[in-house]
C-alpha cells in the first residue's frame, strides 16, 4: 500500500486497525496532534485529497493511493500558507497544541468565508484562547494595536510563532526515541479496596511485555503529587503504587511493553484480588464519626490535619468580633453556594518519556509546569541524587494548574530504572478525566451583615472542599480560597472556618484560581442579593466596601504576610466595566418570554504563591551581538516566553530577534520553582530583568575599558558599545574581556503585589425554555503595566472562556459507585466557538512598583469573577438565584419552574 504524504511517496503498510493519526506520527509527522481518540477535539485534522478529516477516526488503509497533507506540509516553497501567516499576525494561539488542526480545518474552508465559522469549527476545540483570536486569524482581522511602541508594551508575536503554525514546534511526545517501550496502567475498578493479590503470570507471558510493576516494586516513601517550593506545604499520602486503592481509576499496576497494544493486552491479563472496603463520597458525611476512613496515616509524619475525621486540612480564625458585627447589622444575608467538579481539559494530555543517559543518569522529558520541582520529587521518592536526574520540557500543550502535579514522571522513572529501557507513558483523554485531578468541588456558606447604607459590618464563611482520595493541593486551595476573597472587603469583622476533606473520589488539585473561584462565587452572589435587598446598585455596593490603598490587608487572620499593594486599579476596573455595560450591546431577542438583565462581580488575587517562589535567569552575549537567554520557566500557552524576550531586549537595547530563548531544562541555568500562581512574568520575568541589567553593566564596563573612556559616557546598542565618539563591537569587547560575558539574575517572589478583575454581563433569559444568551461580556483587568497586549488579552479571554465553560456547561460527574461517568470531551460539554461570546477586555492603567517593568499577574485571575457575574445577571433578568453551576438551560428552566410554584 502506498500514499503520498506532504508530497512524499510512502509505501510503509499500516498496522492492522491503525488509524491515520498514529500512522502519520509513527512516520515522523509530529504536526499531527493527539488530543483525544474520539474525533472530538480536531487536533489531529489532516487533509485527504484536500478534504479535512479527523485522522484519529480515519483508518490508515483508506488513505491508500491518496494525497495526505498535514500541517507540516501546508506551507509551500513560496512560504507560509496565508492562514499560517494570519495565525501569526493575530496570534491565534496560546499553547498552540490545537493550532495545526485549526489551521488545517480553516485552510479547507471556502476562503470567501461564505461558510458559518462556528459551524465549520464545531469539530475543533481550543482550551486556551476563548476562540476570538482564532476567529480573527481566519477572518484576517489584525489586532488594532499591532504596530508601533517600545519593546516592553508592544504586541509582539510569540518567538515560537512560525514553529507553532507550521507544526514544527515540538511538544512533549513529538520526539522519536530509539528502542522506546510503552507503558499502560491498569486502574482500579473500585472506590475503596485493599489489594490482596496480583497475579501477573499470564500478563508477563503476553508477547512483547517487558516488565510489570506493582506495589511490591514501589518504594514505601509517601509523597504528594502536588508540587510546591516548600514540599511540606502538601501532605504525604501517596505511593507510586499502593496496596490500597482509594478511588476508581487509581493505579494498580503498570505494564511496560514493546507496543501500546501489547501493554494493553497485558493489562487485560492481570488478575487482581480485591478486598472491598467501605467508601465515602460526600465530605460532610466523611467528617462524621464512624465514617469510612480514607487514610490511616500518622498525622504528624504525613501532615494530614485529622486522619480520623478524613480532614486533610482545616482553618479557623477571626479578626474583629463577628458576633458584634452581625448584631450591629441592619440586614443579614446568608446562603450556601456550591461549585462543581471540573476538568482542566488542556489539549495535550499528561505524559512523560524517560531514559537512561550514557552515564547512567536518569532523563525525563515531560509535560510539566514545574520541571525543577519534579526533578527534586523524583529524586526524593526514588532515593536518587538530584544531580543525576535531568528533567526537560518541550513546548507544553496547556496546564491550568494540572501540570503542577507529578502524575506520570514518578512511575516512568521507576520503570526506566527497573528495565533500563526508554519508557513512554502518554495518558489517553479518558485517563485524563478519570485518573488525574480536578477542581475541588466546594460548598461555601456565606453570612453577610450590613448597615442600611450598604457598609458591611461582618462577613463569615464556612467552606467545605472535597479533596477526593489524595490531599494534593487541598491545604493550599483552602487557605488561598479564604484569603483574598476576604481581604478584598474592608469589613472590620471577619470569620472563617474551613475544611478540606478526603472522600473516595477522583483527587482534586490545583486549578486556575486555586480555590478563589469557589469562594468568590459565593461571596459575590451573596453581595448581589444584599445589594438588591438594600436597593443599592451592585457597583456602588462594591465601591463602598472594597479595599483601597492604605488599608490593611486582613482576611480571617491578621498574621503578618509579605503582600503589598504595589499598584491599585480596582476603581478603574469598576468604572470601565460599568461604562461598557451601559453602552449598546447585541439586541435582545424579541418576544414576551425573553427577559434581559445585567450582573457583575469582583475578584482580587495575590500575585505570587506565599512562602518562597524562586527563579533564575542567565543571559550570555554572543560575538555577533545576539544573546542566549536561559530561563527555567516553561511555555505552556501563558505567553511568558514572549515577555521574557521583550524584557531582555528592552534592557539590552537590541531587537527581540536577537534574543535566543532556552527554557525548561533542569540542567540549566539554576533553580526555578515553576510557572504557577501567575509567576511566569512577575517572578521569572524579574529574574530575567535583573540578569539583563547585570549583563548590560558588565558589557558597558568592558566596552568602556576597551575604548578608554568613562563608563558613564558609554551607551549599549544593538551593534556594540558607543562612547567618546567611537564604537567597540561585541566581538572586540568579548576578545578584550577574555571571558564569556554572561550574567545571572534571581528573584524570590517577595514582596507580593495584588491584582484585580471585574466582570460584567448583559444576558437574556427565556422564561419558557431556560435558554440563556449572553448579549455582552466585558472584563476589566488590573494587570499593572501590560507588557504584551496581545498575550495578556489572550490570557484574559482564555480565562473568561474557561470560566464560562464552568458556568454554563462543564461538570465532571461522579456516579453512585464513585466513578466518573462522563470521561470525554463530548460528554463533559467543553465549549466550542459557537458556545462562547466575544469578551471585551479593558485594562486599567496602572504601574506596579514591585513587578518587572510595572507588570503584575494576569493568567489565572480572570477566571474568578465570571461565574458569579453570570449568576447575578441571570438573577437580574429572570428573578432566580442559581447557587450551583453549570447554569444550563435545564437548570435555569427548573429554577424558573420552582420560582413559579406557590409557596
Ligand atoms: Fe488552543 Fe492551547 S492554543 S488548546
Amino acid at each position: 500500500m502506498s500514499m503520498r504524504i506532504n508530497g512524499v511517496e510512502t509505501d510503509a503498510p499500516p498496522r492492522p486497525g491503525q488509524c491515520l493519526r498514529t500512522f502519520l506520527r509513527d512516520a515522523g509527522w509530529f504536526g499531527v496532534k493527539k488530543g483525544c481518540d474520539t474525533g472530538d477535539c480536531g487536533a489531529c485534522t489532516v487533509h485527504v485529497d484536500g478534504t479535512p478529516v479527523h485522522s484519529c477516526l480515519y483508518p490508515a488503509f483508506r488513505a491508500a493511493g491518496r494525497n495526505v497533507t498535514t500541517i507540516d506540509g501546508l506551507a509551500d516553497v513560496d512560504g507560509l500558507h496565508p492562514l499560517q501567516q494570519r495565525f501569526i499576525a493575530a496570534q491565534g494561539f496560546q499553547c498552540g497544541f490545537c493550532t495545526p488542526g485549526m489551521i488545517m480545518t480553516a485552510a479547507a474552508l471556502d476562503q470567501s468565508r461564505q461558510a458559518d465559522l462556528a459551524d465549520a469549527l464545531k469539530g475543533n476545540i481550543c482550551r486556551c484562547s476563548g476562540y476570538r483570536a482564532i476567529a480573527d486569524a481566519i477572518d484576517d482581522i489584525l489586532p488594532p494595536d499591532s504596530t508601533g511602541g517600545g519593546i516592553c508594551g508592544a504586541p509582539l508575536p510569540a518567538p515560537a510563532s512560525a514553529a507553532v503554525v507550521t507544526g514544527a514546534a515540538r511538544f512533549t511526545m513529538d520526539v522519536a526515541v530509539d528502542g522506546l517501550t510503552h507503558m499502560k496502567i491498569l486502574r482500579a475498578p473500585h472506590a475503596h479496596a485493599r489489594i490482596r493479590a496480583i497475579d501477573t503470570q499470564a500478563a508477563l507471558a503476553a508477547p512483547g511485555v517487558v516488565a510489570i510493576l506493582t506495589h511490591a516494586d514501589a518504594p514505601a516513601r509517601l509523597f504528594s503529587t502536588a508540587r510546591h517550593q516548600m514540599a511540606t506545604d502538601d501532605v504525604d499520602d501517596t505511593r507510586i503504587l499502593d496496596d490500597v486503592v482509594r478511588f476508581v481509576g487509581q493505579r494498580v499496576a503498570a505494564v511496560v511493553a514493546e507496543s501500546e497494544a501489547a501493554a494493553e493486552e497485558a493489562c487485560r491479563r492481570i488478575v487482581v484480588a480485591y478486598e472491598i472496603l467501605p467508601a465515602v463520597f460526600d465530605p460532610e458525611e466523611a467528617m462524621r464519626p464512624g465514617a469510612p476512613r480514607v487514610h490511616d496515616k500518622d498525622a504528624a509524619t504525613s501532615r494530614i490535619a485529622d486522619p480520623s475525621r478524613n480532614i486533610v486540612a482545616m482553618l479557623s480564625g477571626e479578626v474583629g468580633d463577628s458576633a458584634r458585627g452581625f448584631a450591629e447589622a441592619d440586614l443579614i444575608h446568608e446562603g450556601t453556594y456550591r461549585s462543581q467538579r471540573l476538568q482542566h481539559a488542556h489539549l495535550e494530555t499528561h505524559g512523560t518519556i524517560g531514559w537512561l543517559e550514557a552515564d547512567g543518569s536518569l532523563a525525563l522529558r515531560t509535560s510539566s509546569q514545574v520541571p525543577f520541582l519534579v526533578r527534586d520529587a523524583v529524586a526524593d521518592v526514588l532515593a536518587l541524587d538530584p544531580a543525576r536526574v535531568r528533567v526537560t520540557c518541550g513546548r507544553v500543550g496547556g496546564g491550568f494548574g494540572a501540570k503542577q502535579e507529578m502524575l506520570t514522571e514518578d512511575i516512568v522513572a521507576l520503570a526506566v530504572l527497573k528495565t533500563g529501557r526508554p519508557v513512554k507513558l502518554e495518558f489517553t483523554r479518558a485517563e485524563q478525566f478519570i485518573a488525574t485531578t480536578c477542581r475541588h468541588p466546594v460548598a461555601v456558606t456565606v453570612k453577610l451583615g450590613a448597615r442600611r447604607d450598604g457598609t458591611l459590618t461582618a462577613i463569615a464563611l464556612r467552606v467545605v472542599a472535597n479533596a477526593g482520595a489524595y490531599g494534593n493541593h487541598s491545604p493550599g486551595i483552602l487557605f488561598h480560597g479564604c484569603n483574598e476573597a476576604l481581604i478584598l472587603y474592608r469589613c472590620p469583622n471577619k470569620r472563617a472556618e474551613g475544611f478540606s476533606v478526603y472522600t473516595n473520589t477522583l483527587p482534586s488539585g490545583a486549578f486556575r484560581g486555586y480555590g478563589l473561584s469557589q469562594t468568590i462565587f459565593a461571596i459575590e452572589s451573596a453581595l448581589d442579593d444584599l445589594a438588591r435587598t438594600l436597593g443599592i446598585d451592585p457597583f456602588d455596593l462594591r465601591r463602598r466596601n472594597v479595599i483601597r490603598p492604605g488599608d490593611a490587608m486582613v482576611s480571617w487572620s491578621d498574621h503578618p504576610h509579605d503582600v503589598e499593594m504595589g499598584s491599585y486599579g480596582l476603581d478603574q476596573c469598576l468604572n470601565l466595566v460599568e461604562a461598557a455595560l451601559a453602552e449598546d450591546a447585541t439586541p435582545a431577542p424579541g418576544g414576551p418570554d425573553w427577559a434581559v438583565g445585567t450582573g457583575m462581580a469582583v475578584a482580587m488575587i495575590d500575585t505570587i504563591p506565599p512562602r518562597g517562589h524562586y527563579s533564575t535567569s542567565r543571559i550570555t552575549l554572543a560575538p555577533d551581538g545576539g544573546y542566549a537567554l536561559e530561563v527555567g520557566t516553561v511555555e505552556f500557552g501563558n505567553g511568558t516566553s514572549t515577555v521574557h524576550v521583550q524584557i531582555a531586549a528592552d534592557v539590552l537595547g537590541t531587537g527581540p530577534d536577537r534574543i535566543r530563548l532556552i527554557q525548561g531544562d533542569t540542567a540549566r541555568p539554576g533553580h526555578d520553582t515553576g510557572a504557577f500562581g501567575s509567576t511566569g512574568i512577575v517572578v521569572a520575568g524579574l529574574a530575567t530583568e535583573r540578569a539583563a541589567r547585570a549583563l548590560k553593566e558588565r558589557i558597558l564596563a568592558c566596552g568602556a575599558a576597551h575604548l578608554g573612556v568613562p563608563e558613564t559616557a558609554c551607551r549599549l546598542g544593538p551593534h556594540g558599545v558607543e562612547g567618546g565618539g567611537t564604537q567597540a563591537s561585541f566581538a572586540q569587547i568579548m576578545a578584550a574581556s577574555g571571558a564569556a560575558l554572561s550574567a545571572t539574575g534571581h528573584a524570590d517572589g517577595s514582596p507580593r503585589s495584588v491584582a484585580f478583575n471585574v466582570h460584567g454581563f448583559r444576558v437574556a433569559v427565556n422564561r419558557g425554555t431556560g435558554e440563556l444568551r449572553i448579549l455582552k461580556s466585558v472584563h476589566g483587568a488590573d494587570a499593572g503595566a501590560v507588557l504584551n497586549p496581545l498575550q495578556c488579552r489572550g490570557q484574559v479571554e482564555g480565562g473568561v472562556a474557561q470560566a464560562l465553560g464552568a458556568a454554563m456547561s462543564e461538570h465532571l460527574r461522579i456516579g453512585p459507585d464513585g466513578a466518573v461517568v462522563n470521561p470525554s470531551f463530548r460528554a463533559y460539554l467543553l465549549p466550542r466557538l459557537a458556545d462562547l461570546p466575544r469578551t471585551q477586555v479593558l485594562f486599567a492603567d496602572t504601574f506596579d512598583r514591585l513587578g518587572p517593568f510595572g507588570a503584575k499577574s494576569m493568567s489565572e485571575s480572570p477566571f474568578n469573577p465570571v461565574t458569579p457575574a453570570l449568576a447575578n445577571a441571570i438573577r437580574d433578568a429572570a428573578g432566580i438565584r442559581l447557587t450551583e453551576p453549570p447554569f444550563s438551560p435545564d437548570s435555569i428552566h427548573a429554577a424558573l419552574e420552582a420560582a413559579a410554584q406557590p409557596d
